[in-house]
């Protein structure tokens, strides 16, 4: 069981340069730059706490970090850069699903998923979603960063692993950005706690 999980995250691994981009170009820092951050960086606070969930290597926990008071990046493995390290970038260890904060008081205002939202089919996105919402500010995001078709509409009868539903959400969200970057790649989806 242990081994499967591992196969399976490491089958979702971003491989990366030796400079810490992304192989593929079209999930570049320079894509999340200039065509992702600025559809999601009116939603960022700069007094909040971001959490990193599946942060791989910390490069988008170096960006988060210029708009946050502080970021929580956290992955299964430990795949941290130190070339991502930052004052203010904390790295845990630690699936998602059995993340707790040190400090029990400790809420986010930004809870961000690029590339990894897709890898909790196996416990139920809305496990994941009601996590996230435990660990929420009032009025604080979700931002997941997936391949566009891993969203199906919810007339769908079929759906694939790693493929989700609106409705797997739950009620407990506002979809306040549900928009395709301009290649036509990446869906940004931004889910506000109500
Ligand atoms: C495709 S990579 C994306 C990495 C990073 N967000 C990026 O875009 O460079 C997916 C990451 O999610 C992590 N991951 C998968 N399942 C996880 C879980 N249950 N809890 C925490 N991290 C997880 C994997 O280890 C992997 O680093």
């Amino acid at each position: 069981m242990v081994i499967n999980r591992r196969k399976w995250i490491d089958n979702a691994l971003q491989p990366v340069k030796e400079d810490g981009d992304a192989k593929d170009k079209k999930n570049s820092n320079q894509v999340f730059r200039l065509e992702i951050l600025p559809m999601i960086k009116d939603f960022f606070n700069e007094d909040g706490i971001a959490l990193d969930v599946g942060c791989g290597n910390g490069r988008f926990s170096f960006q988060l970090a210029k708009y946050h008071s502080y970021v929580h990046a956290l992955d299964v493995m430990k795949y941290f850069d130190s070339m991502f390290a930052s004052h203010n970038v904390e790295f845990f260890k630690v699936p998602f699903e059995e993340y707790e904060p040190a400090n029990s008081t400790t809420t986010y205002s930004t809870i961000f998923f690029f590339g990894s939202f897709y890898t909790f089919g196996n416990t139920g996105y809305i496990n994941t979603v009601n996590k996230c919402l435990s660990l929420l500010d009032r009025g604080g995001h979700i931002i997941i960063v997936d391949n566009q078709k891993r969203l199906v509409s919810d007339d769908a009868k079929k759906v694939k692993k790693g493929h989700y539903q609106m409705k797997d959400f739950g009620k407990e969200i506002n979809v306040v950005l549900n928009a395709i970057q301009w290649n036509g790649v990446h869906r940004v989806l931004v889910l506000e706690r109500k």
